[in-house]
């Protein structure tokens, strides 16, 4: 073919053409060769220092014995250490304190903020307004107390459950269920509570039914349907409903009765975190 390039003398090829062009045999470049070495160098180093190589269950810990894991473990234990103090105060002072003292208040409320969102807000919604069956906890409409000590000791012990020996307990009886009243007379009892908040009702059966409310219901809701906290029993008459205020829900409520649990969290919080996400509660607007 044509002309060779003016390297040839100097430059083996590796014998390889291609219509005439050949290929060169350079050594890589000093510093490219360098770079390599290092590299293997530095990633022996690395996996002799750090976990690296998988095993069956794990992988070898590495001569620095550094793990994610105890990182975590260790920014806990710190994070703990260093909110020690002001946890046992958050423990000692009296509940009732705790929203004069501006640190102890702010501290309190961040934590029970972050307690909530792990452990409430699957029950009680996030921003704590509930569902149904599921009270809101932004209003100040209370089945069993709206004071910080209230608050605190419904969190401790729970409602209705079986794990805690203390829980606030009470049952409504299932007065369509258990035949404790005629249907006639639950659809009257139905169209009176409807009348207490304004709901559309049956007027014509109101009358009769406040009769009906007088013998069988004002012992727990009370005789003008406030409700009674001592039993975690409603207020009828706000417009406010756990379970619902139309007459499907008020009739189900009074025909089988209803039996709102939840459980102890003295189990599974420490004092401290009870207390914060007591003080939390309270602060959100309803707390007495
Ligand atoms: C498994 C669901 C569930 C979880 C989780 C739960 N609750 Fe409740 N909570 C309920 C139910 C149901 C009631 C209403 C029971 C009743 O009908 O009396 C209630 C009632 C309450 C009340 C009483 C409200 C009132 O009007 O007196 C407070 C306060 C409360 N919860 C706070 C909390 C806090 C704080 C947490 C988290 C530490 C929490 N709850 C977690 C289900 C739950
Ligand atoms: C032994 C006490 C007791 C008696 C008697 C009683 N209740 Fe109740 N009632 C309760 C309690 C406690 C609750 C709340 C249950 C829960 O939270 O799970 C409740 C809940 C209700 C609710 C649901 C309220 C809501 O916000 O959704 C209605 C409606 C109701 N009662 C109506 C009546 C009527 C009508 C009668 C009489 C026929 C009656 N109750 C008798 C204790 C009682």
């Amino acid at each position: 073919m044509s002309k060779k390039p003016v390297q040839k003398q100097e430059v083996e090829t590796t014998g390889h053409s291609w219509d005439g062009i050949e290929e060169y045999n350079n050594p890589l470049p000093r510093w490219w060769l360098w770079t390599f070495y290092l590299c293997i160098i530095w990633g022996i180093g690395y996996t002799i220092a750090y976990p690296a190589w998988p095993m069956i269950n794990s992988a070898t810990a590495g001569v620095m014995g550094w793990s994610t894991r105890a990182n975590v473990a260790n920014d806990i234990a710190a994070v703990e250490e260093a909110n020690a103090p002001i946890n046992a105060k958050l423990e000692s002072v009296e509940l009732t304190a705790i929203a004069s003292d501006a640190d102890l208040n702010s501290y309190a409320v961040s934590a029970g903020s972050a307690v909530f969102k792990t452990w409430c807000a699957q029950c009680h919604g996030s921003g704590a307004a509930g569902a149904v069956g599921y009270p809101n906890l932004l209003d100040d409409d209370w089945l069993w107390g709206g004071s910080v000590e209230e608050i605190h000791e419904t969190v401790t012990v729970g409602i209705r459950n079986t794990e805690n020996d203390d829980a606030r307990y009470s049952e409504m009886p299932a007065f369509g269920r258990d035949e404790l009243l005629e249907a006639a007379e639950i659809d009257q009892v139905v169209n009176f509570v409807m009348s207490l908040s304004g709901e559309p009702q049956d007027a014509s059966q109101v009358a009769a039914g406040a009769v009906v409310f007088e013998d069988n219901c004002s012992s727990c809701h009370a005789e003008d349907a406030t409700g009674d906290r001592a039993q975690g029993a409603p207020n009828l008459a706000d417009a406010i409903w756990l379970y619902g205020g139309d007459y499907a829900a008020i009739a189900e409520s009074v025909n089988n009765a209803r039996f709102g649990v939840m459980p102890p969290w003295d189990s599974r919080l420490t004092e401290a975190q009870i207390r914060a996400v007591s003080v939390y509660v309270h602060q959100l607007g309803g707390g007495e």
